[in-house]
């Protein structure tokens, strides 16, 4: 095998896109109960997310859709979080991309998981156009495994964007007469 495509396959591996952000709740990400505000917490998903992606894309990516976002436990000031993001699953020119988040009370070394989500990211050229990803390499159990419940979600959630654009269309074809 070329030199160059073995350098291209261990790039387009779950661990080589693998992108991790640390940060330190200061009071100005607080809430008014003192805990991570959630948006600022959806703010580090979504940069975890997309570092990973254009990692792994080598183009820029922009968030289609966030799903199965849960916030776990609450987290406190002063605690440091990290959001580690990974690929689980490659379709033409859109990945999904895992984050997990996880707090600790550095004052205890107590870890918490914090908060996860699934993030579908698409890869643009430069016409902001999307464009092909190159294909997963999927090789461990737990790499088949991660890839397979991916492509469950992935089913799900087009299945749910056609019934729902269906249902939008059925309700304005049935809007009262004025
Ligand atoms: C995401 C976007 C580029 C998709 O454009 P589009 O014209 O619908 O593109 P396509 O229909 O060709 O779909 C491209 C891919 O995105 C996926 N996709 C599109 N919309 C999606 C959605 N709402 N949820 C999940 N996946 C979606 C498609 O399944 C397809 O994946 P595949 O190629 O792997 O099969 C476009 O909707 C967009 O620019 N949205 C705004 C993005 C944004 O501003 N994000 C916030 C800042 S980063």
């Amino acid at each position: 095998m070329a030199r160059a495509t073995i350098r291209q396959e261990l790039k387009n591996t779950r661990s080589a896109s693998e992108a991790i952000i640390t940060n330190i709740v200061t009071p100005h990400d607080t809430n008014y109960l003192g805990t991570l505000f959630g948006g600022t917490l959806m703010a580090w998903i979504d940069t975890a997310a997309g570092i990973c992606a254009m990692r792994y894309a080598q183009t820029v990516v922009v968030t289609a859709a966030v799903d199965a976002l849960q916030f776990a436990q609450p987290v406190k000031l002063g605690w440091v979080v990290t959001a580690r993001a990974r690929i689980n699953y490659v379709g033409n020119t859109s990945c999904e991309v895992g984050v997990r988040v996880t707090a600790e009370d550095t004052q205890t070394s107590k870890s918490v998981h914090a908060a996860s989500a699934y993030l579908t990211m698409v890869a643009l050229d430069k016409q902001g156009t999307p464009c092909p990803m190159p294909p997963l390499l999927v090789q461990s159990d737990d790499e088949k495994r991660r890839q397979r419940a991916a492509e469950t979600r992935r089913a799900l959630r087009l299945a749910l964007q056609r019934r729902t654009a269906a249902a939008t269309k059925t309700s304005a074809n049935h809007k009262p007469q004025q």
